[in-house]
């Protein structure tokens, strides 16, 4: 038994930051974003929008395209970072405002490698006869976790949802998942401020935001997810000639270029989204994904090797028959 994705849907805000929006703000230029990481624009969530919200939205769209109804899902999991509050979870709230009850509903929380956990642990569930139906999401409010004054992360990061409704299927699907984390490396990328270690400095107002170190974090990536494309390829016995469509993490043009060639895939083979969505950490997968889809690139049929890679690090990858 496999899973195989029945639908994908996604949401991006309405409102657009383009990189001469960005230039008002911080010390930046458009041609050092372009350049250095392939980011003309991106989508920031309204006040009132929440990572739920938006989640919720993604998650109809994936219905809709798989043909089911709320009444049909029996599993749920959300990627995030940014959860709405600290509990409930935030896939309890996507699984009040779809109209579902009595199912699991379970967050993790891997930074940008947060969607591809979500899938991997998905598709386990189905395989083992466990869930029929399963709702599996990646959304995040990162524009809220900002520091609008820094000009090293504010450029990188947005917000959005995508989703994709899971089945069972006798032929596959989701050939197979890999997920990892390495903890050491938790002082390059993080958000260093939650309830039991930094609650002290959300209390008192203090400003709090993401930090990087970007050019560190850089070289650990492309030699994570250089190593991440050969353990997934050997594990499904599957040579890199066979796949049809790379949709890897939209964080940088040049991280994806570098996975690009490690798999011999010409550009023209690779979901490219960072352009205009820039990096929404968990979302970035099913967003390009759902993309890529509905714009008619991919096909049902075509192999598909997903990858993501973030804080943490975390990194985790899926190989698809679409
Ligand atoms: N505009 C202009 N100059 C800038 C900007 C900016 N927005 N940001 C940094 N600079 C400057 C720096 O201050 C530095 O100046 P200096 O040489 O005078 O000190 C110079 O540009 C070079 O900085 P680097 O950090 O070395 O630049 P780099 O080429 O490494 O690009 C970037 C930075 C884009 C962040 C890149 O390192 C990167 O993409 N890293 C990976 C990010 C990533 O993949 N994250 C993964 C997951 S994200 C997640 O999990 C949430």
């Amino acid at each position: 038994m496999y899973s195989r994705i029945a639908g994908t849907g996604s949401y991006l805000p309405e409102k657009v930051v383009t990189n001469a929006d960005l230039e008002k703000i911080v010390d930046t230029t458009d041609e050092w974003i372009r350049s250095r990481t392939g980011i003309e624009s991106r989508h920031m969530s309204a006040p009132e929008e929440t990572t739920s919200s938006m989640a919720t939205i993604a998650a109809r769209r994936a219905m809709e395209m798989a043909g089911v109804g709320p009444e049909d899902i029996d599993f749920i999991i959300v990627g995030t970072t940014t959860p709405d509050v600290i509990f409930p979870n935030v896939a309890t709230i996507v699984q009040a405002a779809l109209g579902i009850h009595d199912t699991p509903a379970l967050a993790v929380e891997t930074a940008c490698a947060g969607f591809m956990s979500a899938l991997s642990i998905a598709d386990k569930y189905l395989r083992l006869g466990e869930a029929k139906c399963a709702l599996v999401i990646g959304a995040e409010a990162l524009t809220r976790i900002i520091d609008w004054n820094d000009r090293t992360t504010c450029v990188l990061f947005a917000d959005g949802a995508g989703a994709v409704v899971l089945q069972p299927s006798e032929e596959p699907g989701i050939l197979t998942t890999i997920i990892a984390a390495d903890g050491q490396y938790r002082d390059l990328l993080s958000y260093p401020y939650g309830v039991s270690s930094g609650f002290d400095k959300l209390r008192s107002g203090a400003p709090a935001a993401l930090t990087m170190k970007g050019s560190e974090v850089f070289k650990v990536a492309v030699n994570k997810l250089s190593k991440l494309v050969d353990q997934t390829l050997a594990k499904a016995g599957v040579d890199k000639s066979e796949i049809d469509w790379l949709v890897p993490h939209q964080a940088n043009l040049r991280i994806i270029q570098a996975a690009a060639r490690k798999l011999n895939m010409p550009m023209e083979q690779v979901v490219v989204t960072v352009t205009h969505h820039g990096n929404t950490s968990a979302a970035s997968v099913p967003l390009a994904l759902d993309t890529a889809v509905r714009d008619g690139r991919i096909k049902r049929g075509q192999l598909l090797m997903l990858e993501a890679f973030g804080g943490g690090f975390t990194w985790g990858s899926a190989l698809v028959r679409f």
